[in-house]
C-alpha cells in the first residue's frame, strides 16, 4: 500500500519564491507540491511542458524486474516510489479529473530460448537474493497468462508489482495539477541563465526578464549541465542516453497483451486504448535525435520474436528520448555548493516510476530545510569525492 505523505513537514511562514528550470514529469511535481504549500512558484520550459523525456517515455513503474546486479542500491528509493504510485494517482485524479492510467496486471520477463532462460534463473536468483518478489513461472504457465507469447516460451519471471502509467497523460495532468494549485508554468520559455549573487542562487535570466528566486530547482533532464550560470564544481554530470521507441496499434478490444512484458531485446507495454508500446534502445550518442534502421530493427525484431502476431499490427508512431544518465546512473537530489539551487535531475531509466517521491521529498526539503533520509545518498557532493 502507499505510504502516507509526512504529515509534520515544518513550512515556513515566509514562503519561498520558487523558479524550476524544466516542466517534465520532475519540475511539474515538485511544483505542483510547492504551490499547493502555498509557494509562489514559476516554471520554465523552452518546449512543450513534458515534451523532454517525460513524453518520450515508456511509462513502466519496474523497481523489481528492472534491476539488475550493480543497480541494488536504488532498491530504497525505487522501491519507496513504487509504492507511492497508487496515491499519487489518485490525488492527480482528484486533482485533475486526469487519469494516467494505472495498470496493475504486473509484468513478465519472457525467455524465448533455453540460453535466455539460463539467463532469467541467474536474473531470479539475483532478485530473490534481494528479496524481490519475483516469481518463476514455466512456458506453460507464461502462456496461459499472456496466450499470445511465442508458443516456444520456455519460461518466464512474474512480478506483481512493478506496473505501468500513461507517461504522455502523467505530464498532461501534473501540468493541470500544478496549475491549478497556483504556479505558473511558462511553456516555450528558455531559461538562459541561473543568477547566482555572493555564492547563492538568486534567480533566473529568462531572454531580458530577471525572475528573482528564493530557490531555484534544476529539473531540465538531459540538459541539466548545459543551463549556464554556475560555476564549474556545481554543474551536475548529467548526459543524454538517447532510446528509439515505436508503438503499434492493437484491437483495444481484444489486446495481444496485458502485462508489460520483458524479452531478449525489448520490452512491450500495452496501453488500454490498444497502443504497444515497443522499446528501447539505449545510446551513447549525445543528443542525436534520429531513428536509426538498427535501431528500429532490433525493436521490430524483439517485438516479433516474442510475440509473433504483432507482425500484423501498423505502426503508429516512432521517437527517440534523451535519458538524463548521472555519472553513477542514480539521480541526484537536493542541495550543493551554491546556497538555494537545488537538484531535481539524473532519473536515467526511473524518472516516471520516481515522479512521487521526487515530488514529496524535494518539496519537503524546501519546506522544512531538512532532506528526508531516502534521498540524502543522492546529493550532488558524492561525485566530488
Ligand atoms: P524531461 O522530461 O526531459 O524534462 C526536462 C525539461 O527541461 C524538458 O522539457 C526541456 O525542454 C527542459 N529544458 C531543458 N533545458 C531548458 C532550458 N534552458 N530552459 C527551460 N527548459 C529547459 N522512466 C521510467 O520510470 N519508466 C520507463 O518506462 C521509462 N522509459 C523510458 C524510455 C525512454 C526511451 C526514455 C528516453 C526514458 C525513459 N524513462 C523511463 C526515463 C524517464 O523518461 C526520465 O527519467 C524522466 O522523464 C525525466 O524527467 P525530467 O522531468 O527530469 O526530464
Ligand atoms: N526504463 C526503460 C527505459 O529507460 O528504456
Amino acid at each position: 500500500m502507499a505510504e502516507p505523505r509526512p504529515k509534520s513537514v515544518r513550512i515556513p511562514s515566509a514562503k519561498p519564491r520558487i523558479a524550476v528550470i524544466g516542466a517534465g514529469v520532475i519540475g511539474l511535481g515538485i511544483a505542483w507540491r510547492l504551490a499547493a504549500a502555498g509557494c509562489p512558484v514559476q516554471v520554465f520550459d523552452r518546449a512543450a511542458a513534458g515534451a523532454g523525456a517525460s513524453r518520450a517515455a515508456a511509462g513502466m513503474l519496474a523497481a523489481c524486474m528492472e534491476t539488475e546486479p550493480g543497480e541494488e542500491r536504488l532498491l530504497g528509493l525505487t522501491r519507496a516510489s513504487q509504492d507511492r504510485w497508487p496515491a499519487f494517482a489518485a490525488e492527480l485524479l482528484a486533482a485533475t479529473g486526469i487519469d494516467v492510467d494505472l495498470r496493475t496486471e504486473g509484468t513478465l520477463f519472457a525467455a524465448l530460448n533455453a540460453d535466455d532462460a539460463a539467463r532469467l534463473r541467474f536474473l531470479h536468483d539475483f532478485h530473490r537474493g534481494l528479496g524481490l518478489p519475483i516469481d518463476w513461472l514455466d512456458g506453460a504457465e507464461a502462456r496461459r497468462r499472456e496466450p499470445f507469447l511465442h508458443p516456444g516460451v520456455p519460461a518466464a519471471l512474474y512480478s506483481a508489482v512493478d506496473h505501468q502509467v500513461d507517461n504522455r497523460r502523467l505530464s498532461a495532468a501534473l501540468l493541470a495539477a500544478a496549475r491549478n494549485a497556483g504556479a505558473e508554468v511558462h511553456e516555450h520559455t528558455e531559461v538562459a541563465r541561473v543568477l547566482v549573487e555572493g555564492g547563492r542562487a538568486a534567480g533566473l535570466a529568462v531572454g531580458d526578464t530577471t525572475i528573482p528566486a528564493d530557490v531555484v530547482v534544476l529539473a531540465a533532464g538531459a540538459w541539466s549541465r548545459g543551463i549556464d550560470g554556475l560555476p564549474k564544481e556545481a554543474l551536475p554530470p548529467v548526459r543524454p542516453i538517447k532510446g528509439q521507441m515505436l508503438s503499434l496499434r492493437m484491437d483495444p478490444a481484444a489486446p495481444l497483451l496485458n502485462h508489460v512484458v520483458w524479452t531478449t531485446g525489448a520490452y512491450l507495454v500495452p496501453r488500454r486504448d490498444g497502443t504497444l508500446i515497443v522499446g528501447a534502445t539505449t545510446e551513447e550518442k549525445g543528443f542525436d535525435d534520429s531513428l536509426t534502421a538498427g535501431g528500429l530493427l532490433s525493436l521490430l525484431e524483439g517485438v516479433w520474436r516474442a510475440l509473433p502476431s504483432a507482425a500484423e499490427l501498423p505502426i503508429i508512431e516512432t521517437w527517440t528520448g534523451f535519458r538524463p544518465g548521472s555519472r553513477d546512473d542514480a539521480p541526484i537530489l537536493g542541495h550543493g555548493v551554491v546556497d538555494g539551487l537545488v537538484y531535481a535531475t539524473g532519473h536515467h531509466r526511473n524518472g516516471i516510476l520516481l515522479a512521487p517521491i521526487t515530488a514529496d521529498t524535494v518539496a519537503d526539503l524546501i519546506l522544512s530545510g531538512e532532506a528526508d533520509a531516502v534521498i540524502r545518498p543522492y546529493e550532488i557532493a558524492r561525485f566530488a569525492a
